[in-house]
């Protein structure tokens, strides 16, 4: 199945069960403060959620164009992370609760995306008895792949009622796809709570029931609501057989570009598949920001986006490229993604010049700070040094705009943040 199938198929499932497509909001928020990103499906329905919204509808299905940073550490080590993503989410607005959400999602994902049930593991949150007989007794999962997990697993957002954020919140079931023994880590307790690339969490959902105040008070909210959210890029990989996100049609294109680039083949494996997926997620999502109107700069969210670039430069230039050629990255996500997001393709020329001028300017002073980063490395390994000083960590940050992430992977020494 290709990327644009499956968008369309998701929005038409729930369509057809009386669900108004609504748009992606953009990246940055348009009516939540709080947030520097969009990172969820339910952000633009945050106010429906609390009760307090205007919409005249009760259902609602979207592909929202989401970005988290707490992943950057992650993304092209795993086979699933990503800082730029897209989330599928259907949302009920004190209209349906869990037994259309959880018949509904298995009917689609074992009817209509045709995924093999008893490849499917589903988990529930430990108190939460109603789903899991709905589980059990309705869908007929058997009871050996239904798991109870604490509110770091099973609540959204992850231990609300402990940690916050403030704001809606619920207990929420998740459903995974078990890629088989052979991507098993080998622990004892691995299952689909582990962090190892076997369990791929394709869709969560949320019974959102809660609002969370300070002190970590949940007081019930005036109805209870359904917010959902599927990895489009994760199930493209399960539903094309793909080991990793970063093989599938959504980036290889891309991939292929940084090879031309590298002169270089991608390698799964080693440090040149790591350096050439992190490129590739990163130009993605420079692109959509650029797009959505966020121009690299030294605070906020520019700076995420000047980050980005960074990391992507350095990659770049680890794997033996001596001249921008991020740009042409950009052309080749603009492709991939310009029918399902016209923005994209509307402004690629501009992201195309923005990019290219960030990473000429920033390739300048990266050599210098690498260069420094030798010296001192040099010396450090005389004397036995293994850990980078924190004072040479923050003079190329702050001299060199060294990102931490690029000094990190630059360097044989160890970085304790
Ligand atoms: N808000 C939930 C999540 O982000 C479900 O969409 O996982």
């Amino acid at each position: 199945m290709r990327a644009d199938e499956l968008r369309e198929s998701y929005i038409r499932f729930f369509v057809e069960r009386f669900h108004i497509h609504r748009p992606s909001d953009s990246l940055v928020p348009t009516d939540d403060a709080t947030l520097l990103f969009t990172g969820a499906g339910m952000n633009q329905f945050k106010e429906m959620l609390l009760g307090r919204g205007k919409l005249p509808f009760t259902r609602a299905v979207t592909s929202q164009k989401c970005l988290r940073t707490g992943d950057i550490p992650n993304v092209g080590r795993t086979a699933g992370h990503h800082t730029f993503f897209e989330m599928l989410g259907n949302f009920s607005f004190g209209d349906y609760f869990k037994k259309e959400t959880i018949t509904w999602a298995w009917e689609y994902l074992t009817k209509i995306l045709k995924i093999d049930a008893d490849r499917l593991r589903v988990s529930v949150y430990e108190d939460d008895q109603a789903s899991y007989d709905i589980w059990k007794d309705e869908v007929g999962v058997p009871e050996a792949r239904i798991h109870r997990f604490d509110a770091k697993e099973n609540f959204w957002p992850a231990d609300a009622p402990t940690k916050g954020p403030n704001g809606p919140c619920g207990p929420c079931s998740e459903i995974f796809y078990d890629q088989g023994p052979e991507y098993d880590c080998g622990k004892p307790d691995c299952g689909p709570d582990c962090d190892c690339d076997r369990y791929v969490e394709l869709w969560n959902l949320v019974f959102t029931q809660f609002e969370r105040a300070e002190g970590g008070k949940l007081t019930p909210l005036p109805s209870k609501n359904i917010d959902t959210g599927m990895g489009l890029e994760r199930t493209l990989a399960v539903l094309n057989g793909k080991p990793n996100n970063f093989e599938t049609e959504l980036f290889w294109p891309i991939i292929q570009r940084i090879e031309a680039a590298a002169r270089k083949e991608y390698e799964r494996t080693t440090d040149v598949g790591r350096r050439m997926r992190r490129i590739a997620d990163h130009v993605r999502a420079v692109t959509f920001c650029i797009a959505d109107g966020v121009l690299p700069s030294n605070e906020g969210r520019g700076y995420v986006v000047r980050k980005l670039l960074r990391i992507a430069t350095n990659d770049g230039l680890q794997l033996g490229i001596q001249h921008p050629f991020l740009h042409h990255v950009v052309d080749e996500v603009c492709k991939i993604m310009g029918s399902a997001y016209p923005e994209v393709k509307a402004r690629e020329d501009y992201i195309n010049k923005v990019v290219k001028k960030e990473e000429f300017k920033f390739r300048v002073t990266l050599k210098v700070g690498l260069r420094t980063l030798r010296e001192n490395e040099a010396t450090l390994k005389e004397r036995g040094v293994e850990v980078l000083p924190g004072k040479i960590l923050f003079w190329l940050h702050d001299t060199c705009g060294l990102p931490t992430e690029v000094t990190e992977s630059s360097t044989e020494l160890i970085v304790n943040e």
